[in-house]
């Protein structure tokens, strides 16, 4: 089962940034999980939120900085935002990277990043997943790529995601914790998906979540998995 760290080890250290990368491998991380956006300049940026007001002391929208302004905002006063060719740098290779698209116009750029580690770095298309709510961002991915593996996120009924992923022949299904069963997840299985739900912290709920025999666990906590 895949120990997943979302947006890096969120429980020990500040959300999407080089140093929460970094203890999700000291913490033996099978893989993380990051959000991304695009800067005014193109360049794919980590972060979760469309602002940067929560998580750093600026305020404003991530897509209107350029790389440079955004470089300048600090998250807890120590840290800045990384891209995302900084973190496949650091994890290079250690880890499986799951890039949830957030951004509009994230889809190309990602795609563009993955094929150029791929085709002059030595990585395998098996080193990423690409995941989203905005299922068009899915389609434009796998249009672009078919090798690049899709993970289909969903927080709603799992019919019209598994719909979805036998449609664009995702490799997972990505979907809130509290939709599952052991039924619905062995009938993902069934079909060949990967079943990776999100975003499970507690004890109870791992040991639940466990006994359905999910493919992996995306957490806060990646050693309590
Ligand atoms: O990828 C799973 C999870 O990260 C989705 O929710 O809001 O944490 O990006 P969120
Ligand atoms: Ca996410």
């Amino acid at each position: 089962m895949l120990k997943i760290a979302h947006r890096g080890a969120k429980g020990y250290e500040p959300e999407n940034t080089l140093k929460s990368f970094r203890k999700a491998l000291d913490l033996k991380a099978d893989g993380i999980e990051l959000d991304v956006h695009l800067s005014s300049d193109g360049h794919i940026i980590v972060i979760h939120d469309e602002t940067i007001d929560r998580t750093t002391n600026g305020k404003g929208i991530v897509n209107t900085f350029s790389l440079a302004e955004l470089k300048s905002f600090l998250i807890d006063g120590e840290y800045q935002i990384p891209t995302l060719t900084e973190v496949f740098d650091l994890v290079d290779k250690k880890c499986l990277i799951n890039i949830e698209l957030k951004g509009l116009g994230t889809a190309s750029k990602v795609v563009a990043l993955i094929e150029e580690y791929v085709l002059n770095k030595n990585w395998n298309y098996e080193n990423f997943i690409v995941s989203s709510f905005d299922w068009n961002l899915l389609q434009e991915t796998s249009n672009l790529n078919s090798n690049i593996l899709i993970g289909v996120l969903t927080e709603e009924v799992l019919d019209k995601a598994l719909a979805f992923a036998e449609l664009i022949k995702a490799h997972a299904i990505h979907p809130d914790y509290q939709l599952l069963n052991s039924e619905n997840v062995k009938q993902m299985q069934e079909k060949n998906f990967l079943v990776l739900p999100w975003t499970v912290d507690e004890e109870e709920d791992i040991q639940k979540i466990k006994s359905y025999n999910v493919d992996g666990i995306i957490s806060d906590f990646p050693d309590r998995l």
